[in-house]
């Protein structure tokens, strides 16, 4: 994706240094600011803080992580612990749990002084595949938009929910990639981009779509159900943390209310995901554990005072009983089709094998 212009990835890696440069989330969509990432600890922490979040990028990070954690260790034990310590941060999101595994295979068979220079190569190895699958799912995506804009000769009007895009990946985004796809292909395409209340990950979503230049307009959560039932939407797009074997969607707390509003007004409801958000050791979305969040995402409100200067706000009395659920399942039977770097399928066990054969068991 283009920032001032410039194509540009979300992480970069110097195994020179022994470091990554991630950008902060937590200050966007006021200031794009990188941060250094030097240790196990602080990698570890950028996850779980949610400094670098969405899904391939948590697990890119993680990757990574390990590399760095091993620079300062390479034994069996430092290796067990940095996985450790890396696979507690986030529950929810696979494609962590799927980077670490992909790491262990490469590094534990080979002695303690190969595993560094090993581990940066295979993290730098998950963060190319991320760029070209979210560019494939770009394409994919793309066809399907196509033909909803042949049917319709207007401008077409995607709504999305969270942020999957760009930010959330090392390059492209998931749900996203169509639309920048889109975008990039001459479509006329505009965005409803929706808040994503408590941690408004849309906002993330509007910030990099006008980066690109993709019109967009950002709308509370709770109004999606009008401009859904009004046929103000052509399609929804969102991105998935997890994909079960039968194709169950765990994606952003919202999800599901979208999916149910698409289902009831005959609106196609579409997951992108690459191969590393797919479980496939998940029988279904009733297996997949749901991060509970600390309550003052609920009652602090961040944004900038009058003075332009970050600021926090406690909205609630500090005694108020909340709840902070993260994510939501969306039954198989509300999604229309999973869009994936190896082409769109139907979201049931049939569909997914019938992309990915070798995970036949
Ligand atoms: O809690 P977050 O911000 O990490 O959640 C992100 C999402 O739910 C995204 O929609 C999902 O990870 C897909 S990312 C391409």
């Amino acid at each position: 994706m283009n920032i001032d212009g410039i194509p540009t990835r979300t992480l970069r890696a110097h195994p020179e240094k022994r470091v990554i440069d991630i950008i902060d989330q937590a200050r966007l969509p006021h200031a794009l600011h990188w941060v250094r990432v030097a240790t196990l600890t602080e990698a570890a922490h950028a996850i779980r803080a949610m400094q670098v979040r969405g899904a391939p990028l948590i697990g890119a990070t993680a990757a990574y992580g390990l590399a760095i954690a091993l620079g300062e260790d390479a034994s069996d034990a430092r290796l067990a612990e940095a996985i450790a310590v890396l696979g507690a941060t986030r529950p929810t999101a696979v494609n962590l749990h799927w980077a670490l595994a992909r790491m262990r295979v490469v590094l534990a068979p080979l002695s303690p002084t190969l595993r560094e220079c090993a581990a940066w190569t295979e993290a730098d190895a998950i963060a190319d595949e991320d760029v070209a699958q979210n560019a494939a799912i770009g394409q994919h995506g793309l066809g399907l938009l196509r033909q909803i804009a042949r049917r319709d000769g207007r401008m077409l009007n995607i709504m999305t929910h969270c942020n999957a895009g760009w930010l959330a990946t090392v390059d492209w985004g998931t749900a996203l990639s169509p639309v920048y796809a889109a975008y990039d292909a001459g479509l006329p395409v505009k965005v409803w981009v929706s808040e994503t209340r408590p941690r408004n990950q849309g906002l993330l979503t509007a910030w990099e779509l006008a980066q690109h230049g993709v019109p967009h307009t950002l709308i509370a959560d709770n109004a999606a159900g009008i401009l859904l039932r009004e046929g103000q939407v052509d399609a929804v797009i969102v991105g998935a943390d997890r994909i079960a074997a039968n194709g169950d969607v765990a994606n952003k707390v919202g999800t599901y209310l979208k999916a149910l509003a698409c289902a009831d007004n005959g609106i196609p409801f579409y997951v992108a995901a690459p191969r590393s958000t797919l479980d496939f050791a998940c029988a279904d979305g009733a297996a997949i554990p749901i991060e509970e969040r600390d309550g003052n995402e609920l009652r602090v409100v961040h944004g900038l005072d009058s003075r332009g200067v970050p600021s926090a706000l406690l909205q609630l009395p500090p005694g108020q009983a909340v709840a902070n659920p993260a994510f939501d399942v969306t039954p198989a039977r509300l999604v229309t089709a999973i869009i994936s770097e190896r082409g769109v399928c139907p979201a049931s066990r049939d569909g997914l094998l019938a992309l990915y054969p070798e995970e036949a068991q």
